[in-house]
């Protein structure tokens, strides 16, 4: 079985780790860095070239696709999928979770607890949308920030106001959202292959910081997640469409709330901090699904007179 992982960066620790457990249960993996692929759409073949060589069929394709080629990248996967490849997770499932709005409009739309959020571009509305978040302080976050980079903690009319005026003038849009205040400075992230929950840590946010991203120097220790948590972080998962996903959730009174889903998580800090073999979990679930794939698709040839 032949598969390939999409990423800018082969020496990255995630990406390390997956080739490593892909030797080990005999797959063939390349990877690839989606720059570097043409994609060609001509009436005849479409197909991926890249230094002027054509990619060959693959099993299933896992893509990391980072923020800063999100667009770029989503083209790419797309055109896998259109030459009838297995992508894992799929184009439209990573662009319906990379924007944190688009989101959390599924997630409510499937009724999933999500803390009160307000998309908007005009500035008179700026009262009602405090009032629709419960208040101040209100968080802001840049749509399709990461590693807490483009989330904000405001405390002011005055300084909404401004930053937003900001924001907008460096053509981004922003969401603002409910600050949690009974769950603020901690956050849950768990770690979903397939219909499982296979690891989780509890983050705590460093020292006069309410972001508790590891990034943002957060500490992460190992937990059992309490079920009600787990079941919301697998029912996200499989609502926006993704296989391999990072669910953050936050505590709150009303219970455990979904505050966003990533599509490419990475895995140092939880697999460090849960001593759990993750990549191995991600890349049987890839070879198991290519696997029924495989076998699906030669019976339904068979069968056709
Ligand atoms: N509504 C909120 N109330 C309180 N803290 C929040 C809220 N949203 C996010 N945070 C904190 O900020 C961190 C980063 O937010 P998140 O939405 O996960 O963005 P990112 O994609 O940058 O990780 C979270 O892990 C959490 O600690
Ligand atoms: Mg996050």
């Amino acid at each position: 079985m032949r598969i390939a992982i999409l990423s800018r960066n082969k020496n990255l620790y995630s990406i390390r780790r997956l080739r490593q457990e892909a030797r080990k249960l005999n797959l063939e993996c390349d990877v690839i860095d989606p720059l570097d692929c043409q994609l060609v759409i001509d009436g005849t073949q479409n197909r991926i070239t890249t230094h002027s060589a054509t990619l060959p069929y693959y099993d299933a394709v896992l893509p990391r696709i980072g923020a800063s080629i999100t667009e770029y990248g989503l083209s790419v996967v797309k055109q896998f999928e259109i030459q009838g490849m297995f992508t894992i997770n799929g184009s439209q499932a990573i662009a319906d979770s990379r924007d944190k709005m688009r989101c959390l409009q599924i997630l409510s739309e499937a009724k999933l607890l999500v803390p009160s959020t307000v998309l908007t571009r005009t500035t008179r509305g700026l009262r009602a949308a405090i009032e629709a978040v419960k208040g101040l302080p209100v968080v802001l976050k840049v749509l399709q920030g990461t590693q807490g980079v483009g989330v904000m903690l405001v405390h002011t009319p005055i300084s909404l106001g401004s930053v937003l005026d900001t924001l907008r003038t460096l053509n981004q849009d922003v969401i603002i959202q409910q600050f949690i205040v009974e769950g603020a400075g901690r956050d849950y992230r768990a770690f979903v292959v397939g219909n499982k929950v296979v690891a989780a840590m509890m983050r705590t946010a460093a020292q006069g910081e309410f972001r508790s991203n590891i990034h943002r120097g957060a500490a992460g220790e190992m937990i059992q997640l309490p079920k009600q948590h787990e079941k919301a972080a697998i029912r996200a998962a499989k609502i926006l469409g993704l296989q391999i996903a990072g669910v953050d959730l936050m505590e709150s009174h009303q219970g455990p709330m979904v505050i966003e889903v990533n599509s490419s998580p990475g895995f140092e800090g939880i697999e460090k901090a849960t001593e759990t073999n993750i990549a191995r979990q991600i890349m049987k679930q890839i070879k198991a699904t290519a696997q029924a794939r495989k076998t699906a698709r030669n019976k339904k040839r068979s069968s056709k007179p």
